[in-house]
């Protein structure tokens, strides 16, 4: 065989990612971006935390090596992150039942889970909401892994298809992976209930499933402890876990690509044992991890005083969220929408999964020049003062033209 490089296809954009390019591309003159999560201010920039400019600082100053990290990363690191997960004095962290491994991002995490799974469990299949983030198929299909998905969503009330969901884990066969976001539902802004936690982490560990854990946006939806309710309640019920934890969004830390593993497990030697499998998985994709993002989130979590400030942070940028929420709905009343969109002020997290439908979405981007995700989710986060306005107004402009055709 030869190659010719000349006969390579190319391959589709990238669902998400794809549009913040395309969105550069753009020159037109008011443009409003609200595809990729990524969090705004109130002068629609993407701030670097106060918190994370002091930590860096201290880092700078304080740093005396590049030195390779750790396949793992660092201890300390580990135990921060476990810290978040599971709150300070946790049991089964005191037992050393757990292992956390950093990874360049929640999605690093996602796909050395996914290599570990191959590896140990091949013919494992996982189970994703039905809507989920579209990179989740795209990255355990790459280890190799098959996939299928569990209702999640009632497009008719837009609420959570609880009764649905639950009927579909409980045929799920034994030995088979349940990815759960932990909150903050990427699309939909859909959490279980603390309630409807517990009935899911009772099913799962009565069905002998493995529940795995995205949790990018822990402190994005009620507050830091509140968010680790499902973790809190899967941790309770007794089965092994795993939990890809991101700090891309509740520290900014976007470009540091920094995230973490962790698995949960019954006894000290499998949590070693387990280290040992996801070393070995890490060793072959990068080696070792990216150092300064972690340490950035060591420095903050380590500090009382920086961990208050940080806590603050969060807050405020949850706080902030919340509010375009509510103007977003407000807005769209005002210029006119009849459609009720009061459900957005009910989701959590950075997203809306706002019924826009791909046409709608087309339309937007095409006429208006504002980006959203081809399912109709809307960066909430995105939104600001200045901007809700005239995305209200396409938004009606839009819904106006395709009336015809538009299913309230
Ligand atoms: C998103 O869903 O927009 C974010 O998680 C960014 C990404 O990597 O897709």
């Amino acid at each position: 065989m030869t190659f010719d490089f000349d006969s390579v296809a190319k391959a589709p954009d990238d669902a998400i990612l794809g549009l913040n390019e395309a969105f550069s591309r753009d020159s037109r003159p008011g443009k409003i971006n609200l595809s990729a999560g990524i969090y705004k201010d109130a002068t629609g920039k993407t701030p670097i935390l106060r918190t994370v400019k002091q930590a860096e600082s201290r880092i700078l100053e304080n740093e005396k090596t590049k030195t390779y990290l750790g396949i793992e990363g660092t201890e300390q690191y580990g135990r921060v992150v476990q810290d978040l997960l599971f709150g300070p004095n946790h049991p089964a962290v005191a037992a050393r039942r757990t292992a956390t491994v950093h990874t360049p991002g929640g999605t690093g995490a996602l796909r050395v889970a996914a290599d570990f799974l191959k590896k140990l469990y091949p013919e494992t299949k996982v189970w994703l909401s039905e809507p989920t983030w579209p990179n989740h198929p795209g990255v355990f299909q790459a280890a190799g892994l098959k996939v299928a998905t569990y209702p999640y969503f009632d497009s008719s009330g837009n609420t959570l298809a609880f009764e649905q969901m639950i009927a579909a884990l409980a045929e799920i066969p034994a030995g088979d992976v349940v990815l759960l976001h932990g909150c903050c539902h990427n699309p939909t802004g859909l959490d279980p209930t603390a309630e409807q936690w517990r009935q899911i982490a009772e099913l799962v560990a009565l069905r002998g499933l493995l529940p795995f854990v995205d949790f990018a946006y822990q402190g994005l939806a009620d507050g830091i402890r509140e968010d680790a309710t499902g973790v809190a309640a899967l941790t309770r019920a007794g089965c092994d876990l795993l939990v890809a934890s991101s700090f891309s969004k509740n520290f900014g830390l976007y470009s540091e690509r920094v995230g973490a593993l962790t698995a949960l497990c019954h006894t000290e030697a499998a949590a070693q044992a387990v280290l040992s499998q996801l070393k070995a998985c890490i060793r072959t994709n990068y080696s070792n991890p990216p150092a300064h993002g972690a340490a950035i989130v060591t420095t903050i979590l380590d500090d009382p005083q920086l961990r208050a400030l940080w806590d603050t942070e969060v807050r405020d940028i949850r706080e902030r969220i919340n509010g375009m929420r509510s103007l977003f709905v407000r807005t769209l009343a005002d210029v006119g929408v009849e459609r009720d969109f009061s459900f957005v002020a009910r989701q959590r997290g950075m997203f809306s999964f706002s019924g826009l439908n791909s046409e709608q979405v087309r339309r937007l981007r095409d006429d208006h020049a504002i980006y959203i995700v081809g399912s109709g989710r809307i960066n909430v986060a995105g939104m600001t003062t200045e901007n809700v306005r005239p995305l209200c107004e396409a938004i009606a402009a839009v819904l106006e033209e395709t009336s015809s055709k538009v299913h309230v």
